[in-house]
């Protein structure tokens, strides 16, 4: 990668962490964002990206389509930007083992919980009702199974007792647009790498609750 970093970024909602990626590109020469996708066509994430003139496309599931069919369509989409980085932000679709182990190593997910806790939806509600004391998000390298890629970095946030599900939810995603961005540009740097399911950071592995400095 010795030119710019080809970030492709999906997404099917707000794109507030797609927003954080864009600012965190202005100030990092080694990485651009190339290309939106969206699932859905009232994303507002992609009037965001119209904003900064970076193309989109959207991909919408077509009636009585198989989730393999939806998924070739989507690797002929992700394809024509010939990204070097797909960045999963609220891309609310869970892919195939085929799409997903032809990007692996090169594809990577925001998660709003402490993975390997509350994998799947509604975290923040099960944050809540399971009485943990600290909740958060976690960026992750995507491999077939849903939610279980190596993690790389993880930010932590307290739960308040008194918390409402928006305010925490409104905690986490504060924590979001400060990892994410950075992650892109550990990737962009080249100085990320998954390998044989270890994810590795400056050649040092990575630990399960993500980067830790020592
Ligand atoms: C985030 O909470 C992320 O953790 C989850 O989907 C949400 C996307 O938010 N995967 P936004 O569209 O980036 O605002």
């Amino acid at each position: 990668m010795e030119s710019s970093c080809r970030i492709l970024v999906l997404i099917s909602g707000q794109g507030t962490n797609l927003q954080a990626i864009i600012d965190g590109c202005f100030d990092n020469l080694n990485a651009d964002v190339i290309g939106v996708i969206s699932n859905r066509a009232d994303a507002y994430g992609l009037i965001r990206a119209h904003q900064h003139e970076i193309d989109t496309s959207c991909v919408l599931v077509h009636d009585n389509e198989s989730r393999e069919e939806y998924d070739q369509r989507l690797m002929l989409a992700i394809d024509k930007y010939q990204p070097d980085l797909i960045v999963l932000a609220g891309f609310m679709r869970i892919l195939g083992e085929e799409l997903v182990l032809k990007y692996q190593g090169r594809m990577i997910n925001i998660h709003p919980s402490l993975l390997p806790r509350h994998p799947g939806l509604n975290t923040h509600q099960r944050a809540m009702e399971a009485g943990d004391t600290e909740h958060g998000c976690s960026v992750h390298f995507v491999i077939p199974a849903l939610d279980a890629g190596p993690v790389i970095l993880q930010a932590k946030v307290p739960v308040y007792p008194e918390d409402s599900i928006e305010e925490l939810s409104e905690r986490v995603h504060e924590q979001e647009h400060a990892i994410y961005p950075l992650v892109v540009k550990w990737f962009s740097q080249q100085r990320l790498s998954l390998i044989d399911g270890q994810a590795y950071l400056d050649d040092k592995p990575i630990g399960i609750h993500g980067y830790a400095p020592d």
